[in-house]
């Protein structure tokens, strides 16, 4: 009888978890969303544009909140907002030079800072000396370059007056693990200085704003919300009203794609994809098979670092974007533009060296994934692989390159029609032994850091 009782019960449990993970909100198809997923996961590669009144002190987006800084300390910022070189027609013909297919901008980061026209608040662009809807201009520059657009939107807002101080606030209790979620926290400390703040108008900002973003600015492709840290003293899925959210922003514009900082991960479509975050690329493996975007900074800010100097090598960024693709996922590159509205030198000099590989090697970028278990090269290679599974070409990227110009290709004996460098299409001749195939490759290294091999398979 107890034994009964213990297997019902396992029963029931595991029928609960199975549950949890297939509970949806809205009844949209696999195929439905491979469709509506597909110019993204044929772009592969897009950029991150961080901009507020963070670039002014210029030393990181989140100075407010590192610095403990008060609003009436911030509001020097807004004061002093002028960014006389702001020009986005600039920074698209430089992002579509660097072969980034879509770009996302910040309309409002944590700071709440507007670089939009909202109805709903005086803390905006067009109360600046800018005195202009920014993110308009945004718009209306990236389309005309062919490119898709999309908003990044902070869940998180330390001006609105009813956001309530939580453990990662400005104005936190001090000396706490604010990324604890079980740390013990001072409830008292915080409910002194919430007195009078009410996150459901908070709420309803929030949503307000999301229409106007989604209603005002034509077709939107991408929604990136940012985001959810739930447990004590935190704010997640009910503190945002993410349910409620996303479904109109999915009636406001049902094609938009959407990331997955909502808190609502437990619902299959809670969110479109996963978003991976500065991390290195060889923990990218692990989101094979799914939909996902690495977003990472040039340096180690997202907002403009005056100060800042690890800033990535060609080598590094090329490693990113060429392991995302060869992992099935896509590259969101960030750049911080300064206050005066322009992207620095050392942003420029980093997107002119990738428009200089991609102009060249883009072809294993677009469109291609991982190929198919049947191709594939020894990890001791350092090579990564790409495949267009449309065209059944498979793009070989050398990280190292054989000094003696001999590259064997195990067990492809029979499975390659012709072979040819990518950034000149000059052929590559090859021979077979036993199973292998044994390429001759120029002596002399391709001006690449990264040359590709395309082989066309059969
Ligand atoms: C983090 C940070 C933020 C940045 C974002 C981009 O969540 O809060 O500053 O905008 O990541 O992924």
């Amino acid at each position: 009888m107890i034994l009964k009782k213990i297997i019902v019960s396992f029963l029931l449990i595991s029928n609960m978890a199975a549950y949890a993970q297939t509970k949806s909100i809205t009844n949209e198809t696999a195929g439905q969303k491979t469709a509506r997923m597909k110019w993204f996961t044929d772009a592969r590669f897009g950029m991150f544009i961080h901009w507020g009144l963070y670039a002014l002190p210029g030393r990181h987006e989140w100075v407010k909140q590192r610095e403990r800084l008060t609003t009436e300390q911030y509001e020097q910022y807004f004061d002093n907002f002028n960014p006389d070189q702001f020009d986005p027609k600039k920074w698209a013909s430089e992002a579509k030079a660097a072969g980034m297919k879509y770009a996302v901008l910040t309309t409002k980061h944590h700071e709440g800072f507007c670089l939009f026209d909202s109805k709903y608040t005086d803390y905006k662009s067009t109360n600046t000396a800018a005195k202009r809807d920014l993110v308009k201009e945004f718009v209306d520059a990236f389309r005309a370059e062919g490119l898709k657009v999309g908003f990044y939107y902070s869940l998180i807002d330390w001006h609105h007056p009813d956001f309530t101080v939580d453990r990662i606030h400005p104005q936190r209790e001090r000396n706490k693990n604010e990324w604890s979620e079980n740390e013990k926290r001072d409830t008292a400390y915080y409910q002194n200085l919430n007195k009078g703040k009410d996150m459901s108008r908070y709420r309803k900002y929030l949503k307000d704003q999301l229409t106007e973003l989604l209603t005002k600015y034509g077709k939107i492709d991408i929604l990136w919300m940012d985001f959810s840290y739930p447990g004590a003293q935190g704010k997640g899925r009910n503190d945002w009203g993410s349910i409620d959210l996303l479904k109109t922003v999915k009636k406001l514009q049902p094609h938009i794609i959407i990331n997955n900082r909502l808190d609502l991960n437990e619902y299959t479509d809670g969110f479109d994809f996963e978003t991976p975050e500065q991390v290195k690329p060889n923990e990218l493996l692990k989101y094979k098979g799914k939909y996902w975007e690495t977003c990472q900074t040039f340096s180690g800010s997202w907002g403009y670092y005056r100060d800042e100097h690890s800033w990535k090598t060609q080598r590094q960024l090329l490693d990113l974007l060429i392991t995302s693709v060869a992992n099935g996922g896509n590259l969101i590159l960030n750049v911080g533009p300064t206050a005066r509205g322009e992207f620095d030198y050392r942003a420029n000099k980093a997107l002119d060296s990738l428009s200089y590989w991609m102009h060249a090697n883009s072809r294993s970028v677009y469109h291609c994934t991982y190929p198919p278990d049947e191709l594939k090269l020894p990890t001791e290679m350092n090579t990564r692989l790409t495949y267009n599974p449309v065209t059944g070409k498979l793009y070989i990227h050398l990280f190292n390159y054989p000094s003696d110009g001999k590259l064997v290709l195990p067990g492809y004996k029979g499975k390659v029609k012709y072979a040819q460098l990518l950034n000149d299409a000059s052929e590559v001749q090859f021979t077979t032994t036993g199973f292998d195939m044994e390429l001759k490759l120029p002596r002399e290294k391709p001006p690449y850091e990264v040359p590709v091999i395309e082989l066309n398979t059969k």
